[in-house]
């Protein structure tokens, strides 16, 4: 496998992200007018979230065709257009490539509607009875994971919305057609691609109820989910590629084997259990303040799990299911600056891959929509609804949409502090943040030189000149305070130490001897350039802090 250690994704929402012919709706070509901001931010593959033809039910991660594009976006002119643009600027495209399911729009789900034996067995159907669904199992996005089609007496399984049919991976045919679609890709040029929630896609042989939970048990890192990727990346020829397999509910032994090179299955994994300590009970609809002892002891247990396997991680705070990183574990106002640099630092310098994912770099914050109105989410419209037949009243419902709704993170992106943010000339799609202002865009960061958005631009550079950073070793310090993360990176001479303050109040650390000598590297806060001589120091809130000892290699 080769090495990208070193390398930085970017992740691109493009109906969010620049809107180009004045429809509201963001498109290939507003990713190509943009190459020269990413380019100049330092990022080394765009991960574009899928544009192909869909229904958009889910906002495009229901595909009805993998080959063509959806005229929203664009044409495929403008896609190669893309491919040898973004090449040009030393940028390489990865591709997401959705194979838990298609959309019932697809031609395959349309044959199997129309009693096709052959398209039947693409997917998961089981004769029934309408009163009584093959199993108990619950969709991810609210209500049971079956459908019942009258007119073929069946069921199909529909692990997330109903327009999303699970396909059936134990069928050779479909593993045949989904690597045809990677080989079409491939020959377009893309050489790293993401594969959609990849670790669901084994289902059991035998389905039965689930007595403890909602079935995810059954098929999650499913029986033949190993080998079928070996299969797949084997016969498509993209051992060397850089591919991401978003991992479900997944376990850590599991992800050192879908990452460890020598597998020849992913080259790294994102996981999500660091994103959850603020569910109560694990459930997302229900808030809780963030458990930092069990963040801290999470970072620690993929952190070390991953580097004694074998195994390599994807780093990330944020993305398009997430809610925006400083509204959840920094601080919008007072601190906004300081949070968000200093919760970048704390993964940027993780072992491990960063992602960015659009206006993270800006430090942009939640939708906080007054009403249920502007919500657009299939997700967040589901379980506003089931939240309210649980007894929650309307304002309750929208205070935990407000801080759990994917939409928090699709709102255009905030280029400039025109009406609509420099995305579109036009009413978006989906409404701007309320929290939308001047000092979050792109335009004024860039005149900034203590911005957000150039400190993310300096973490990317301190990974390409301190090659600690990409391939050095990680190891914890033990602080005995939950606010406090702290950890050290070691290569051969060279060495580096993080220390982050999590939270609002001041805190103590000590410092050891050993760092006498060390010089600062990177700080969220002005002035100190030593911090030698010193017993122990006070972090200022969300402080982020870190040395080097000036040893290059
Ligand atoms: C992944 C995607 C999410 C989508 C789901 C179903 O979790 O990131 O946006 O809704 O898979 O495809
Ligand atoms: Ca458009």
């Amino acid at each position: 496998m080769s090495d990208f250690s070193d390398k930085v994704v970017y992740q691109v929402y493009p109906k969010s992200f620049q809107d180009t012919n004045g429809d509201g709706f963001g498109d290939i070509p507003g990713v190509i007018e943009r190459l020269d901001y990413l380019q100049d931010l330092g990022v080394d593959y765009l991960w574009l979230t899928p544009f192909f033809i869909s229904p958009q039910r889910d906002n495009g991660y229901d595909v009805a065709d993998y080959r063509n594009i959806d005229p929203k976006f664009g044409t495929m002119e403008d896609l190669e257009r893309l491919v040898e643009q973004s090449a040009k600027h030393g940028i390489g495209l990865m591709l997401d490539m959705v194979f838990n399911h298609t959309s019932t729009q697809h031609e395959w789900f349309k044959r199997a509607l129309e009693g096709e034996q052959k398209y039947q067995n693409y997917y998961i159907f089981k004769e029934g009875t309408p009163d009584q669904p093959p199993t108990n199992w619950q969709s991810k996005f609210g209500g049971p994971a079956w459908e019942y089609v009258p007119h073929l007496k069946k069921w199909y399984l529909r692990l997330y919305d109903v327009t999303q049919a699970d396909l059936n991976w134990d069928n050779p045919q479909v593993r045949e057609e989904l690597k045809e679609i990677l080989r079409f890709w491939k020959e377009k040029g893309i050489r790293a691609f993401r594969f959609d929630v990849i670790n669901l896609v084994s289902k059991p042989e035998e389905m039965i109820d689930d007595c403890e939970g909602d079935g995810r048990r059954f098929y999650t890192d499913g029986p033949h989910i190993h080998e079928y990727l070996k299969e797949m990346v084997h016969d498509t020829g993209i051992e060397n590629f850089v591919t991401v397999g978003e991992m479900s509910s997944t376990t850590l032994e599991n992800c050192i084997k879908y990452s460890a090179p020598e597998e020849k299955e992913l080259s790294m994994c994102f996981n999500f259990h660091h994103l959850k300590v603020d569910y109560k009970n694990g459930d997302k609809w229900a808030l809780m303040p963030t458990d930092y002892k069990a963040l801290k002891a999470l970072f620690e247990k993929w952190q070390m799990g991953m580097q004694t396997g074998g195994g390599w991680n994807a780093l990330f705070w944020c993305n398009h299911d997430q809610p925006r990183i400083v509204s959840r574990m920094g601080d919008e106002d007072t601190y906004w600056k300081e949070s968000a640099k200093m919760l970048a630092g704390m993964i940027h310098l993780m072992r491990g891959t960063p992602y960015i994912y659009q206006g993270e770099e800006i430090g942009m914050l939640n939708a906080h929509y007054p009403s249920i109105d502007l919500y657009k989410d299939v997700e967040s419209l589901n379980y506003y609804q089931i939240l309210l037949k649980k007894g929650k009243t309307k304002q309750e419902a929208l205070e935990i949409l407000a801080a759990r709704s994917r939409d928090n993170s699709r709102t255009p992106m905030q280029w400039d502090a025109e009406q609509y943010g420099g995305f579109s000339e036009v009413e978006p799609w989906l409404a701007m943040s309320a929290a939308f202002r001047p000092e979050i865009t792109v335009a004024q960061q860039r005149e900034d030189e203590d911005s957000i958005l150039n400190f993310y631009k300096q973490l990317i550079s301190v990974r390409k000149t301190y090659p600690v950073i990409a391939k050095g070793e990680i190891s914890f310090i033990e602080t005995g305070n939950n606010m406090i993360l702290a950890y050290e990176r070691k290569l051969g001479e060279q060495k580096i130490i993080v220390f982050c303050n999590l939270g609002k109040e001041k805190q103590e650390v000590a410092i050891s001897d050993a760092w006498c000598d060390f010089k600062i590297l990177l700080n969220n806060y002005a002035g100190r350039e030593k911090i030698s001589g010193e017993k122990s120091y006070i972090m200022k809130p969300y402080e982020l802090l870190v040395l080097e000892n000036e040893i290059q290699e």
